[in-house]
């Protein structure tokens, strides 16, 4: 597994944008202290989902509010209709590691790291 980050980096409820990976992956502490990380990159247009509104295990996409689920990546309405994948992670001594999922993102057109 690979370590993006520490625990201390994150806020509840808030996002953290991870960009020593391609393409960038969005980290989030949800309120009953759970980590999840998914792709940061709506799968509609370019956006950062790290500067979404989180809330009930979903993160609401900053340009456009389609909302996906942090545990399964499912979009829940349009204009996003495609889910963002989701990768398996893991706290280990306050640092967060991550085993990143093999599957082909959902990148919008034209998203260039
Ligand atoms: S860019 Fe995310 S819903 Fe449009």
């Amino acid at each position: 597994m690979l370590r993006i980050c520490s625990l201390s980096d994150l806020t509840e409820d808030e996002g953290f944008r991870v960009e020593s990976v391609t393409p960038p992956v969005a980290v989030f502490l949800t309120a009953d202290h759970d980590v999840h990380v998914i792709d940061d990159t709506c799968t509609h247009q370019n956006a950062s989902l790290a500067e979404g509104w989180v809330e009930d295990g979903c993160v609401e996409c900053p340009l456009h509010t389609s909302r996906f689920s942090l545990t399964t990546g499912e979009a829940d309405s349009p204009p996003a209709k495609l889910p963002v994948r989701v990768h398996r992670s893991e706290v280990v001594d306050g640092e967060v590691f991550v085993e990143l999922s093999t599957a082909t993102p959902n990148l919008p057109p034209g998203a260039v790291f």
